[in-house]
């Protein structure tokens, strides 16, 4: 493993090839990606494991936002049994293999390892066991495991009792528990990730409300909440470096999530200085301080400005008000190469970069399996990065999002994320194979696109298939509707035969009495 310089930035690529046009379309490249690039799926612990209770798990700040009801979640969903992947390890591996990924994401729930939070309280062996057997399953399928520690599903008692997030001694429990982690599975995983998307988890978790815990604390609130995350970030980057990092060579980065910006006017500068300041305060928030040490410096003024306006002491600006609505919202683009690498490369020093999660929801229940705009979205996005590798960005590895299906926090199981399909509403929880990933398994395969003519039949190939697979995923409520009846009314039936029959033997033996 090489060493990295300061931190290794996990970074999601939002590259801008959503919209591509028809038009755009002879701008396609064909070639393959450098041998060992790492294709990977994600998914995370609170949307996929279930067994919210189970074996000793504490409650998370999930569970307690769920299981609060009124219409906080769409349809009132909750995570509790979810994919049930808690008990589906083998399963799920088997599902891994088949797409023949180099490796995996996913996140340990913070309260499945320590119910309380806090390590010197509670440690749950249970919970070690768990994510060991998983770690050593995919070892075995010659899969590295990619490890988040914070995917959002903090323990409930830190809020309850501490304030979460808003509490500065969250970093020190924080490196207590990645620390845990370090020591029980750092032998066997070499990449972790501290958060995931942490911006997001401020904004809706603190300013909006949206998301668990569901404070509403109005320009205050995220900044401080962030000040704590980048503050737990260096403290665990740290003591990796300090203690692991000699033994066990692995790398520790962050996840960061930034939709691109770009002026609506390149020739105008006030809208070239949105656009950069757009990022800024959307990625420079959290990669600057950890890149440069310091917040950006449009950041600093920016609400330094603002706080004198707003005649907020000077000490707390930093935290407050940042929100600038006067920013475009970004828009379609021609050059997204240009855009999109030199920035990146040249403000934090050219570090890795793997990209842990890309993916789209998709809504419409008529067309389950066979999800072709998944395919021209995968097919999009994956030819950009391409680009930007041959425009020389060190991209080590590429995570698509999701594995499955699973609960998209307040949108409940209504977005699906999956290259396979859940059925939720079948207590066994069946996967059911997309045409989006036979088509990354293609991919994946062929480590990019290495023809049109080749790329043209994983297409048609692909959405055979799911044909196919959707007619037996129509019949499977005939199936299930049939496993009813073998397991009750079956069973009632028997039961009344018996009964029949000993009322016919007790006629029978009457008469004969
Ligand atoms: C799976 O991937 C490995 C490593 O890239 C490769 O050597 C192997 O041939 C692949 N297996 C299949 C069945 O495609
Ligand atoms: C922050 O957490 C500590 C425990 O680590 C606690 O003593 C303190 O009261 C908390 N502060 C607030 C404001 O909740
Ligand atoms: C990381 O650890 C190495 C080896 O102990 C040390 O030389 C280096 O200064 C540390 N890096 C930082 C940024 O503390």
């Amino acid at each position: 493993m090489k060493p990295v310089r300061v931190v290794t930035l996990w970074w999601m690529l939002l590259l801008g090839a959503a919209r591509k046009g028809a038009a755009q379309e002879s701008t396609f490249y064909y070639g393959t990606f450098p041998a060992g690039f790492s294709w990977g799926v994600g998914s995370s612990a609170y949307q996929t494991e279930g067994a919210w209770d189970q074996d000793g798990k504490g409650p998370s700040i999930w569970d307690a936002f769920t299981h609060s009801g009124t219409g906080k979640v769409l349809g009132d969903d909750t995570a509790d049994v979810a994919c049930d992947s808690y008990y589906k390890v083998q399963e799920d591996v088997m599902l891994l293999r088949e797409l023949n990924v180099s490796h995996y994401r996913f996140s340990l729930s913070w309260p499945r390892l320590l119910p309380t939070g806090i390590r010197a309280e509670q440690v749950n062996e249970k919970g070690i066991r768990f994510y060991s057997e998983l770690i050593d399953a995919l070892l075995r399928s010659d899969i590295t495991p990619i490890v988040t520690l914070h995917h959002w599903d903090l323990p409930q008692l830190l809020q309850v009792k501490y304030g979460g997030w808003q509490n500065a001694s969250m970093a020190t429990y924080f490196r207590d528990y990645a620390d845990l982690c370090f020591a029980v599975f750092g032998d066997r995983v070499k990449h972790w990730i501290t958060f995931s998307d942490p911006r997001a988890m401020v904004e809706k978790g603190y300013e909006t409300g949206l998301h668990a815990p569901g404070l509403r604390l109005p320009g205050t609130g995220l900044y401080k909440a962030a000040h704590h995350i980048i503050k737990a970030h260096a403290h665990v980057w740290h003591s990796y470096n300090d203690t692991w990092r000699g033994r066990q060579r692995g790398l520790v980065g962050i996840s960061l999530n930034c939709d691109w910006g770009e002026p609506v006017d390149v020739s105008d500068p006030k809208d070239v200085e949105a656009a950069e300041r757009y990022l800024q305060f959307c990625l420079g928030w959290f990669a600057n301080p950890i890149y440069a040490g310091d917040y950006p410096q449009v950041m600093k003024d920016r609400i330094g400005r603002k706080s004198v306006e707003q005649g907020l002491e000077a000490s707390s600006c930093r935290r407050s008000h940042c929100r600038d609505t006067s920013v475009p919202v970004p828009t379609g683009s021609q050059q997204l190469r240009a855009r999109c690498v030199p920035p990146f490369q040249t403000q934090y020093g050219d570090p890795p970069i793997y990209v842990t999660e890309n993916g789209a929801p998709q809504r419409v229940p008529c067309s389950q399996l066979c999800d072709e705009w998944r395919i021209h979205y995968l097919k999009g996005y994956i030819n950009e990065m391409l680009k930007a590798v041959k425009d020389g960005a060190n991209i080590r590895g590429y995570t698509a999002w999701s594995l499955l299906d699973k609960f998209e926090w307040d949108k409940g199981y209504s977005d699906r994320y999956g290259l396979y399909y859940v059925r939720f509403i079948d207590r066994n929880r069946p996967r059911h194979p997309k045409a989006s990933m036979r088509y990354y398994k293609k991919i994946i395969a062929a480590n990019g696109f290495p023809s049109p003519r080749e790329v043209d039949r994983w297409h048609r190939e692909a959405l055979d298939m799911c044909s196919i697979d959707n007619q037996m995923l129509a019949a499977e409520p005939l199936l299930s509707h049939m496993q009813l009846v073998t397991e009750i009314v079956v069973p009632t039936v028997c039961a009344l035969c018996v009964l029949i029959a000993a009322v016919l033997l007790l006629l029978l033996l009457s008469r004969r009495s």
